[in-house]
């Protein structure tokens, strides 16, 4: 199959021109191809931008156990509409990703459901440092170091001494103290059933994601281990982050929208639709958090969508659980960003297509070049768009984003030259590949 996209502007590496692109055998084969090539299909994409495919590195999509949530093929389809072309999965799921068998039956799953490409972190335990050693088929190692949904944990230091010694795989963790949580927790909670829903962020506070992003910072560095901090929600952590680099240690960090956009000040709003761990945090930290990324600091958008039907989430706190879904509208989100001069296009291309795939070694991605993968997205700079709990394709059917409007939407995606989405259409006969590592 050969697709020739004319005239989209383009967001190269080095530049941001007006060109034509040649797809080919799910690569892409010619930047700048004549208007005469040969090819099978013709997009006309006069006025619109073409950016890599979106490579979302933290999300849970519950499939297999939780499959009432999300499964690999809801997900895969929302992912598909909101310009993800790749993801790579957290171990959370029941069973667990924490044996080589369980990695498999996920991969097993993907390859038969799966819209877009697809990786799964290995999870880590106290008990399975085996698994960890010798897994290939996977990005890298997801460490609870507080717990969150399920009860994955690894909160003892030698067996965190023993994972950053003797694994080769880069690691990534949920930054939480699970000790200070759970002092918290006691404190604040004890054997009430019902809190104020605001709580949350008193027992999620600064000073937890403080202490187990300083403990991992420090582990990193010791070992000389690659390390991401996933879901920053501090601004104390990014001088953290920035002292750590300057430093030389292979530290990288992430921040998802709802760090940037909700705090505080919204759970009068929006409740449990925005309890998610870690917790939101004040006004100070989304400043804070958007410093970070516009100085280098942190590098990746990430979205850790972690769905919750509407009805587990209507339980009063603490019984709702914390996660929001959030893969279908990042994208958008961060364009409408761009609209408002928040940042470029380019910084967002950064963000959450090259430094992901530079980070977890993701081969022939994350970049428009002759030879990578052709796993594209379409995107209107001018076109608007108001995100609707009822317009979700997610198996959960909310954001909690509903009712904000945005300028700049995705409106066709490829992945490996298949287009998967195209102006509100899904092609359910698309399957996206595993991603391969180059390490
Ligand atoms: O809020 C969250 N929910 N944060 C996580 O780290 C896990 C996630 C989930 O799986 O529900």
């Amino acid at each position: 199959m050969r697709t020739l996209i004319l005239g989209a502007t383009c967001v190269l590496p080095f530049e941001t021109t007006r060109l034509n692109i040649l797809l080919a055998d799910g690569k892409i084969a010619s930047i700048g191809a004549p208007r005469t090539t040969h090819a099978d299909e013709v997009i006309d994409a006069d006025g619109l931008h073409l950016i890599p495919g979106v490579i979302d590195d933290q999300v849970h999509f519950r499939d297999p156990g939780l499959t009432h949530k999300e499964d690999l093929r809801t997900a895969s389809r929302a992912c598909a509409r909101g310009g993800v072309t790749s993801f790579l999965e957290m171990p959370n799921t029941n069973p667990t990703t924490t044996t080589l068998e369980a990695l498999i039956d996920k991969l097993d799953i993907a390859a038969e459901k799966s819209l877009v490409n697809y990786g799964f972190y290995v999870g880590a335990t106290p008990h399975n440092l085996d698994v960890l050693k010798f897994a290939t088929r996977t990005p890298g190692i997801k460490i609870f170091i507080g717990s969150s949904t399920g009860d994955l944990l690894v909160n003892e230091q030698d067996a965190l001494e023993a994972i950053f010694a003797e694994t080769m795989l880069p690691i990534c963790a949920h930054c939480e103290d699970e000790t200070l949580v759970r002092a918290n927790t006691a404190r604040l909670i004890g054997d009430k059933t019902k809190v104020d829903i605001a709580v949350h962020s008193q027992i999620r506070n600064h000073e937890a994601a403080v202490i187990a992003t300083k403990r991992t910072i420090d582990l990193a560095t010791r070992h000389n281990h690659p390390f991401h901090v996933l879901h920053m929600s501090t601004a104390d952590e990014v001088p953290l982050i920035r002292e750590a680099k300057a430093a030389g240690a292979p530290v990288t960090a992430e921040v998802c929208p709802h760090h940037l956009f909700f705090n505080v000040d919204d759970y009068p709003r929006l409740g449990s639709r925005i309890q998610m761990n870690p917790a939101l945090k004040t006004l100070a930290d989304n400043d804070g958090l958007w410093r970070g990324l516009l100085d280098g600091t942190i590098e990746v958008i990430a979205t850790d969508h972690a769905p919750h039907t509407l009805e587990e989430k209507s339980q009063p706190y603490p019984k709702s659980p914390s996660g929001i879904p959030a893969v279908e509208n990042s994208l958008m989100l961060m364009l409408n960003q761009v609209n408002r001069g928040r940042c470029t296009l380019e910084q967002v291309v950064h963000w959450m297509c090259t430094k992901p795939a530079e980070i977890w070694h993701l081969a022939n991605k994350g970049q428009i070049a002759e030879g990578n993968d052709a796993d594209l997205v379409l995107i209107d700079m001018n076109a608007t768009h108001t995100i609707l709990d009822e317009n979700q394709l997610t198996k959960t059917k909310w954001s909690p984003w509903h009712g904000t409007e945005v300028q700049g939407v995705p409106v066709g995606t490829w992945v490996m030259g298949q287009r998967v989405y195209w102006q509100g259409q899904i092609d359910e006969s698309v399957r996206g590949h595993e991603i391969e590592y180059d390490r």
